[in-house]
């Protein structure tokens, strides 16, 4: 028998890909985990497909066909929280969610500071359902005391560092991991909550704050953290990127810094942009709780505006996997964080897509092409002679968040119950399907 000429083909569905600059039906040929040719529909000869069995065809029409999702903020838990997330059913949820790639954070236990972790969790996700980039500490233990090796961390693979849940509030190390940071340019993505102002706090200091008599944590304790950090940027010319906006001041300083031609970008939560600190007093669901807070309507919409004027380059999760035994308990003994793979798409279709603040194209741009720019990874096109990582998204299909269904080992969501649209359809990781709805 001759060898196949195509592993897969997806048919007949609308390819929406920033780089390639368009949103037309078109066929998409895969062969050894590459995209080989993507033509338009009517061009397609049928002769190429009638050598393909049934199983080698995926029917997309009325569906949207993306480059696969990428989600820059993730924990993965493993090693040493494994009870509440692996590598494995972290990598399940994101197939789930439509990523193909994830970027996991050093918050671990032991912390991602050396080179033996960097390789364990990248051991870890050989065989899983999505393509797993390790973000190392940008200090020893997360301690923000002295500097991890860094070197070592990216010779071991590490796609940037972090200290992710904890503000590296020393300005002198702050300034000297970023001179680290550019000699091998990957970015710093930094936590951006002033310590001595936020630590304590438990929802966002507010109105809401004071009639619950919960600690708050302040909207000026991000802004501060991100202005002092634009200007180390500015003198070391390193890249920083800012995690999770929640606050307008914050926004509005990021603005201000890439005006001025300053190397920061940013990302923002699906939840800080579908949330408010008024939900909080309704349920007190702990899953609600989560650093930095869900802030005010006002900070919503200046994160939306945010990333619709192109200040916030991105959408991630900030998968925050927690077992029901550090969430069943009072607002403020919960432990912060709440996960996200499986229903980010979702409430980005229905509350961004749907309420006309981006348009599909944009979308893509926000989830795909542009984190993937951000850490350098491969993907985030559908160009010719990429890698065949790809989303097939069902734009318009209604779905209930249920908590029975994630794949996550967690099930810590404030949205489970929410009516969405806009489902994954099959998610394709390297030419093999990983996902099917
Ligand atoms: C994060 C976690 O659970 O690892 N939680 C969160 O609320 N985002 C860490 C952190 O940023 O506090």
């Amino acid at each position: 028998m001759a060898s196949k000429k195509y592993d897969l083909v997806i048919k007949g569905g609308r390819v929406i890909d920033p780089a390639l600059g368009f949103g037309k039906d078109a066929d998409l040929f895969i062969k050894d985990g590459k995209i080989v040719k993507i033509e338009k529909e009517t061009a397609t000869t049928r002769k190429d497909l009638k050598s393909l069995d049934e199983n080698q065809v995926v029917d997309a029409s009325g569906k949207i066909v993306v480059p696969g999702l990428v989600d820059i903020h993730v924990h993965l838990r493993e090693p040493g929280r494994e009870g509440a997330e692996t590598v494995e059913t972290g990598c399940q949820a994101a197939a789930a969610g439509g990523f193909t790639s994830i970027c996991c954070m050093p918050n671990t236990s032991p912390c991602i500071d050396n080179q033996e972790t960097v390789k364990f969790v990248q051991d870890r996700a050989t065989n899983a359902l999505a393509r797993v980039f390790v973000v190392g500490a940008i200090t020893k233990e997360l301690a923000g005391k002295e500097l991890a090796e860094i070197g070592d961390l990216v010779k071991a693979g590490a796609v940037a560092v972090s200290d992710d849940g904890y503000y590296l509030q020393n300005p002198d190390i702050m300034r000297r991991a970023l001179q680290y940071t550019r000699m091998f340019d990957i970015p710093l993505m930094q936590h951006a909550e002033d310590r001595f102002l936020c630590d304590g706090g438990v929802m966002n200091e507010s109105f809401q704050s004071s009639r619950l008599g919960l600690e708050g944590s302040p909207a000026v304790g991000e802004e501060i953290a991100v202005l002092r950090d634009i200007a180390l940027c500015r003198i070391t010319g390193a890249r920083l990127h800012i995690q999770h906006v929640s606050a307008r001041g914050a926004v509005e300083a990021i603005r201000k810094a890439k005006a001025e031609g300053i190397n920061v970008t940013a990302e923002v939560t699906p939840h800080h942009m579908t949330l408010t600190d008024v939900e909080i007093g309704k349920t007190f669901d702990t899953n609600l709780r989560v650093n930095p807070p869900i802030r005010t309507e006002s900070d919503r919409e200046a994160v939306i505006e945010g990333l619709v004027d192109g200040t916030i380059d991105c959408i991630a999760s900030d998968h925050a996997p927690h077992p029901e035994e550090v969430k069943d308990c009072e607002f403020d003994k919960a432990a912060p964080g709440m996960i996200g793979l499986e229903t980010s798409l979702g409430l980005v279709k229905t509350f961004l897509i749907d309420k006309g603040f981006l348009s599909w194209a944009d979308a893509v741009r926000k989830m795909s092409y542009n984190p993937a720019r951000i850490l350098n990874l491969e993907g985030g096109t559908l160009t010719e002679g990429s890698i065949a990582d790809i989303t097939i998204i069902d734009p318009d299909k209604k779905w209930t968040v249920r908590r029975e269904k994630f794949r996550s080992r967690s099930r810590n969501s404030p949205f489970v119950g929410w009516r969405l649209s806009g489902q994954v359809y099959r998610t394709v990781l390297g030419g093999r399907v990983v996902f099917e709805q």
